[in-house]
């Protein structure tokens, strides 16, 4: 896997603009990333995280911080990997197909927005290496919406 040219692919669609940028790195990293049944963001609004850009199966619309894998990530502020869905008590099911999942926390000036969540229908489908790309795809995704001049098009 080249992630170092995935990467570069995946930083000449930015634009800068918030919905655009996300929808266009969910359809990217589904259409490029094996072997992958979900990807797509859960956005911050107070205590609740709300169904943003995503590709896959029709998901949950709202997770209560704390709640689920998404919900942990936003209260522990770390990225969660969890190996097998079924032994994860609080797991939400989204598609039935999911068995393993990785979320990713956004921080924008290091305040948290939001999350990026990944499921594959392969038990541990996602090592360190996955892990450092999903990282460098959101810190790219965060950098470009900071490069515009002005901050309306970020929630
Ligand atoms: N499994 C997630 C819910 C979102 S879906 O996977 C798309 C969770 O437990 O937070």
């Amino acid at each position: 896997m080249n992630y170092a040219s995935l990467l570069k692919e995946y930083k000449s669609l930015l634009t800068g603009y918030w919905i655009t940028d996300l929808a266009n790195t969910s359809a990217f990293l589904m259409s490029e990333y094996p072997r992958i049944n979900w990807v797509g963001f859960y956005l911050l609004e107070g205590q609740k995280l709300f169904l943003g850009p995503f590709q896959g199966k029709p998901a949950c619309t709202e997770i209560a911080v704390g709640r689920g894998v998404c919900g942990k990530s936003v209260q522990s502020q770390q990225v969660m990997v969890v190996d097998d869905v079924h032994t994860f008590p609080d797991h939400i099911t989204c598609d039935v197909n999911s068995r393993s999942e990785m979320v990713i926390p956004l921080f924008k000036n290091q305040e948290m927005i939001g999350v990026l969540d990944i499921d594959s229908p392969e038990v541990a489908r996602f090592d360190l290496e996955s892990q450092n790309f999903f990282k460098a795809v959101t810190e790219a995704l965060l950098e470009r919406q900071n490069a515009r001049p002005s901050g309306v098009h970020f929630s």
